[in-house]
């Protein structure tokens, strides 16, 4: 008497499962670049891009400003390529992002149309220049290495580059750039630029604090500044928590979608 009667079938169904996916299965960073180039070709439809975004608004606001305390980045005003390549990264399993991953599978935020969609939709809202922003002790050191060694990639405002898929760093919440840093300096952010990693792995934590807190006080362009209490029309129904509470936890994720 051995197993029970079921083992031997149900063991087999798994293994049947399991046999494409190790063998066919691209790795996460070739499945990432071919969505990228889907959607990056796409025309995107903003309107359909704002009703893809009732999901993201629960966690980044509808206003897309994220939180002050860097838990979720402002994303609003990003070039709309750079959200293109962070969904496709995040989806593809090349960027680590357990709470949002859920969100971003195809069962939930569609296939590439939406991705190109909701990009553009994010890249119209008006940004908060009321960033979190570091201690602004150290900020000659900070301009001195931005001016040197990010410029290049991240623009002399701190605007990003589309051409080398550089985020816009202005307008960052500082937590938020610091938890970046940090993860691109160790290579838990792999979908990181390599030339990057490289420099960044060389920064001391003051040289880290005192570049990033200049980066987080870049002025934003007038014209990407959202006026004065200015709240996202497009969801006048959302309830926004009550004053000193903290906003209610996301949703559960969805069950883990069927084997493709
Ligand atoms: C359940 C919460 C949640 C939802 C829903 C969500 N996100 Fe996120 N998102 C996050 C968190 C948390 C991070 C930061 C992860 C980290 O620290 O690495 C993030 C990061 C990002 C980034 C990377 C920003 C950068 O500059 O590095 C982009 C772009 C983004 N989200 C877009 C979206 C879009 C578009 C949607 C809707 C389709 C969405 N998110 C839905 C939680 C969420
Ligand atoms: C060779 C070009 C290059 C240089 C130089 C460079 N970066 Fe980057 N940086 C990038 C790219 C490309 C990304 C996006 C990588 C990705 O997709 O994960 C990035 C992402 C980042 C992020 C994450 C931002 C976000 O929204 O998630 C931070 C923070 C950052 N860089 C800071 C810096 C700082 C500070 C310097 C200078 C010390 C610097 N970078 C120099 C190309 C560069």
């Amino acid at each position: 008497m051995s197993q029970p009667v079921f083992a031997r079938p149900v063991l087999c169904a798994l293994a049947l499962l399991a046999a494409p996916l190790a063998s066919a299965q691209p790795d996460p960073k070739s499945l990432a670049q071919a969505e990228f180039d889907r959607a990056s070709q796409l025309a995107p439809d903003i309107e359909n891009g704002r009703r893809v975004y009732l999901t993201c608004a629960v966690c980044h606001r509808p206003e897309g400003w994220g939180s002050p305390d860097g838990a979720y980045p402002q994303i609003a005003g990003q070039l709309p390529e750079v959200v293109i390549k962070q969904l496709a990264d995040i989806r593809a399993g090349n960027r680590d992002n357990p709470l949002m991953y859920p969100f971003a599978l195809p069962r939930i935020l569609g296939g590439p149309q939406n991705i190109a969609d909701v990009a553009a939709y994010v890249a119209t809202l008006p940004m908060t220049a009321d960033n979190a922003r570091g201690p602004g002790v150290d900020l000659d050191l900070g301009r001195e290495l931005y001016e040197a060694q990010c410029a290049e990639c991240h623009g002399a405002e701190g605007e990003g580059d589309v051409g080398r898929l550089a985020p816009q760093l202005a307008g960052q919440h500082f937590p938020y750039l610091m938890r970046q840093f940090t993860a691109i300096a160790t290579g838990r952010r792999r979908n990181s630029d390599a030339e990057m990693t490289k420099l960044l792995a060389q920064f001391g934590p003051r040289e880290q604090a005192a570049v990033l807190d200049y980066s987080s006080r870049l002025p934003l362009p007038s014209e990407k500044v959202a006026p004065a209490e200015w709240r996202n029309p497009d969801f006048p129904a959302y309830v926004r928590e009550p004053l000193g509470i903290a906003p209610p936890p996301p949703p559960p994720p969805p069950p883990p979608p069927p084997p493709r």
